[in-house]
């Protein structure tokens, strides 16, 4: 049911760990399966992505997403970034079974969110980039209200 790409990057992902002092982290997390991904951007004074990391707890699928998109926005613009999609994604893959493309999306916010930080964090505006809507802070999962 997965292409050989999926399995090749769930089994051996790249750009797996994070970066110290990022230019920009993304956090995101899907609320009804509950996996969480952080992506690390490493980004130059010319815009360029020069490093990036991730971090997934969750499914295969999500583990093998992260790992082409990161490899899709290691050396582009972060403007390029902004056109890795996750179907982008989904087709470097070479696809993904349709119950799991939930899964391609959440690289794509990850991707997002990480570029909002930096925007945010250098005070600049990237073209069609929104403030990510599931971005989940540091200390801010509020776990206990739920119980
Ligand atoms: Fe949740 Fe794949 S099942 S990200």
């Amino acid at each position: 049911m997965y292409s050989e790409k999926v399995m090749d990057h769930f089994q051996h992902p790249r750009n797996m760990g994070e970066i110290e002092n990022a230019s920009g982290v993304g956090t995101v997390g899907n609320a009804k399966c509950g996996d969480i991904m952080r992506i690390f951007l490493d980004i130059d004074d010319n815009g360029i992505i020069q490093d990036v990391k991730f971090k997934t707890f969750g499914c295969g699928a999500a583990v093998a997403t992260s790992s082409m998109a990161t490899e899709l926005v290691k050396g582009k613009s972060v403007q390029e970034a902004m056109q890795v999609t996750n179907k982008a994604v989904m087709e470097a893959l070479d696809g993904l079974p349709p119950v799991k493309v939930h899964c391609s999306l959440l690289a794509e916010e990850a991707i997002h969110a990480a570029l909002w930080d930096y925007a945010q964090k250098n005070g600049i505006e990237i073209e069609g980039l929104e403030k990510p809507k599931s971005d989940i802070h540091e200390g801010e999962e509020d776990e206990e209200e739920e119980y």
